[in-house]
């Protein structure tokens, strides 16, 4: 969701201004998929390198974040949506970790939208987790052998486990990287950029990106 502070800083507002029109353009797009059938969401909310931001920018962060999660779990449950979030969780402050908990808990029997959120989210860190838990597992488990080290055991491990791969990227305020996003999963997801900042995001781009992947032919490496 990038482009926050650009779009703040564009009109003169302090940057949390930006993070908190950014938050009302996650209702528009999660509105956005539920219209168009999208099943599953995942949004880049605050990465592991965030943390270097200045303590007032964070602390803001983290108290939107709060705020929209008790705004939004009643309509969430209403319209089907499971929430979950991916990334080390436990670095988050306790109060905005428990509201994240309770929320999660409270949606867990959504079915129309899957809405992942990445917070404290480094790629590079969950592949080092998986690695870590692979690990813990074969020193439990003596019998586990090299060959048995395959792509699936590996995503099986990742925060991803149980969400597909994505089929298609978003990248706003016109930025050409990964940014440490979902690095083991993007392998053959599609790309697709927009100039517009996050909070000028609205259901009708996310309308002209869906259509700009339905023009896309996936070989997936192949003819
Ligand atoms: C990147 O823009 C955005 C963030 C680091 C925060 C995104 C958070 C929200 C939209 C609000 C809270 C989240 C939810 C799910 C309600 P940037 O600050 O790097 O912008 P810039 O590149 O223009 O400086």
């Amino acid at each position: 969701m990038d482009g926050n502070g650009r779009w703040a800083q564009s009109r003169g507002l302090p940057r949390i201004k930006g993070h908190e029109q950014g938050s009302q353009a996650v209702g528009e797009c999660v509105e956005g998929c539920l219209e168009s059938g999208v099943e599953f969401l995942t949004l880049y909310a605050f990465s592991s390198e965030n943390w270097k931001r200045p303590a007032a920018e964070i602390q803001g962060l983290m108290l939107l974040l709060e705020r929209f999660l008790e705004q939004k779990t009643r309509q969430m449950i209403d319209k089907g949506i499971r929430l979950r979030a991916i990334g080390r969780l436990d670095e988050l402050p306790a109060p905005c970790r428990d509201r994240l908990e309770r929320s999660i808990a409270a949606t867990a029997a959504g079915s129309r939208l899957t809405l992942t959120l990445a917070l404290s989210y480094s790629g590079r860190a969950e592949i080092v987790d998986a690695v870590r838990a692979i690990v813990r597992e074969a020193r439990a488990t003596p019998a586990l052998t090299e060959d048995q080290i395959t792509p699936e055991l590996i995503g099986a491990h990742l925060y991803t486990h149980d969400l597909p791969d994505p089929d298609l990227l978003i990248r706003t305020s016109g930025e050409l990287r990964l940014s440490n996003f979902l690095l083991w999963q993007l392998s053959y997801t599609e790309i697709h950029v927009t100039p517009k900042f996050w909070p000028d995001f609205t259901r009708a781009d996310l309308a002209d990106a869906l259509a700009d992947y339905a023009r896309r032919h996936r070989r997936f490496g192949g003819v």
